[in-house]
């Protein structure tokens, strides 16, 4: 799962736009999903800050199987196999990119 694109953006990477519409319509609503964007929710962690706790594999696999432990607040999510790779893609893109 290292073949993910380095400096890709939603512009060049279809799967980071995709990513990042999910995020938008399950997440956004508690998470900040962009780059300097606040959360609403005050408990939950923007995704940039997440993605910099979590090796993108571990939460791919959480995004799987269903999304539940730590998240009180939060309904559990499952995704599909493509839903999965979208995301990851997006929050991959989320981080201060090591050149
Ligand atoms: C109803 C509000 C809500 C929604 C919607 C929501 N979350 Fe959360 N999320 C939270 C809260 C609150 C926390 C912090 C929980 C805690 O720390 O106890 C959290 C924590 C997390 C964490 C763990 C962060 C950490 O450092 O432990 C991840 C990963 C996460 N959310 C992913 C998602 C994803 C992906 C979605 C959309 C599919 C989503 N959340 C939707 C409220 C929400």
């Amino acid at each position: 799962m290292t073949a993910l694109a380095t400096a890709a953006t939603a512009e060049t990477n279809p799967l980071i736009a995709k990513g990042q519409a999910l995020l938008q319509a399950n997440c956004a609503r508690c998470h900040a999903i962009g780059a300097d964007d606040a959360s609403t929710h005050k408990d939950a962690p923007p995704f940039r800050v997440v993605v910099t706790r979590y090796p993108p594999d571990n939460l791919a696999e959480a995004l799987a199987e269903g999304l539940v432990s730590g998240h009180p607040d939060m309904p559990e999510f499952v995704f599909e196999p493509d839903e999965v790779v979208a995301i990851t893609t997006y929050l991959e893109s989320l981080k201060p990119q090591s050149k």
